[in-house]
């Protein structure tokens, strides 16, 4: 006897995992809760732990680190890719996600494990692959606007940690130190979150036995949709509407009246699991609206517009922002082009992601549900 899932499979288990657990009351990474991550940790070593399962040992720790950062570069082909993307970006045939897939399914080309699925081939896979995230985005961002890559040879600068490098390569400057902290913290919010969408496609690529760099591009895709990490973008988006409103002397209690009598789905909020809110959107948004003060101007006007959308929405419908409403306002005011907001959340998510694929791979059974057939019932042709 089978059950009809709720649309959306929502609240099915779908399998076991050993990574992550999404809780109403708690997110944690291999054990650890995630206020406690972002207070105490870097992005370098909570990537470790999902990676290779343990808190690191100060020497695991520097091995890891040498080890990304000795695959920062990326190879020629995926460079000149980058290149020739620059008119596709600029028609808009394929924005910046598109791109980043793209270049991650040729470093898969070029891999000299990429048809093995061995743990100890994956697991080297996984590194070269988040460590070279970031230079994707900084090199395709140098591309955008017209300007040498930062750093090809070597893909950044071996003295800045992987979030301070990932805005270094985007501008070729040196970023202040809270930035790089905001970054690192961000990417540590974005780094795992169970059975979501793109980590979930990721696996069902793996279950069929395919191979990691497959996994990672199908993911990418995923992630791509303003349902999930494309709604960072979809939320700075919408906040530049409001504002533009407001500048045009309109409320923001008229534009979200207008909006919930139009039943229009505000980007940003709402989630399947967390019903009472997001745990990481609070530290984000106190992260990010401390930059925003200091910068003041239109950050600081970006985060109190955005700060009354968020009353409204909870006191109105009860209905929390995630971590991609507080992430949109504070890479804005890092000044990160939008079209980059959803590729950093893949230079995060990628460590997430190898996780749950060598956890497949480590026990794997083809994941194949069934369909409920509403169609047709059977009938002649001829
Ligand atoms: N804006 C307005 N209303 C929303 C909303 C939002 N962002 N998110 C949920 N709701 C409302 C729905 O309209 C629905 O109301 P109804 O019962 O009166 O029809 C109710 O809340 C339940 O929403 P539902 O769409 O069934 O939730 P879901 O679990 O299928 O969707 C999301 C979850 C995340 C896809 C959804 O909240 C959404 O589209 N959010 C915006 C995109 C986003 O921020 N995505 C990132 C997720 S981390």
């Amino acid at each position: 006897m089978t059950t009809t899932p709720k649309a959306g499979l929502e609240g099915m288990i779908a399998g076991d995992t050993a990574i992550a657990s999404v809780l109403q009351d708690k997110l944690i990474y291999r054990g650890y809760e995630i206020h406690d991550l972002a207070e105490h940790a870097t992005f370098e070593e909570v990537a470790f732990v999902l990676l290779e399962g343990h808190k690191p040992s100060k020497s695991e720790l520097t091995r890891f680190k040498d080890e990304l950062i000795a695959n920062r570069a990326l190879p020629g082909p995926v460079k000149d890719f980058l290149k020739a993307s620059r008119p596709m970006l600029r028609e808009g045939t394929a924005v910046p996600m598109d791109v980043m897939r793209t270049c991650v399914s040729i470093l898969g080309n070029l891999d000299h494990d990429a048809q093995s699925n061995e743990p100890e081939a994956n697991l080297w896979k996984s590194k070269r692959l988040l460590a070279k995230m970031p230079t994707i985005i900084g090199h395709m961002q140098n591309v955008i606007d017209g300007k040498e890559f930062v750093a090809p040879e070597t893909g950044g600068d071996a003295k800045l940690s992987h979030a301070a490098n990932l805005l270094y390569l985007m501008t070729g400057e040196k970023p202040r130190e809270d930035a790089a902290k905001v970054m690192d913290v961000s990417l540590i919010l974005y780094a795992e979150h169970d059975f979501n969408a793109s980590t979930f496609t990721g696996r069902v690529i793996a279950a069929t036995l395919s191979d990691m760099h497959g996994a990672v591009t199908g993911a990418i895709a995923a992630l791509k949709g303003p349902l999930h990490g494309g709604a960072n973008e979809a939320a700075m988006e919408m906040l530049r509407e409001v504002k533009a409103a407001v500048d045009g002397g309109m409320s923001v209690e008229d534009w979200m009246a207008d909006a919930f009598e139009k039943k229009k789905k505000l980007m940003g909020f709402g989630h399947r699991v967390y019903k009472k809110g997001d745990h990481r959107a609070p530290i984000l948004h106190a992260l990010g609206r401390r930059i925003a003060a200091r910068r003041g101007g239109e950050f600081l006007e970006y985060f109190t517009i955005g700060e009354q959308v968020q009353s409204i929405m909870e006191t109105r419908k009860e209905i929390y922002p995630n971590v991609d409403f507080p992430c949109g306002l504070t890479y804005f005011a890092m000044d990160i082009p939008v079209a980059q907001y959803t590729p950093i959340f893949v230079a995060s998510r990628v460590s997430g992601w190898c996780a749950h694929i060598m956890e497949q791979h480590a026990n794997n059974r083809l994941i194949r549900p069934i369909a409920n057939y509403i169609g047709e019932m059977p009938r002649a042709w001829g």
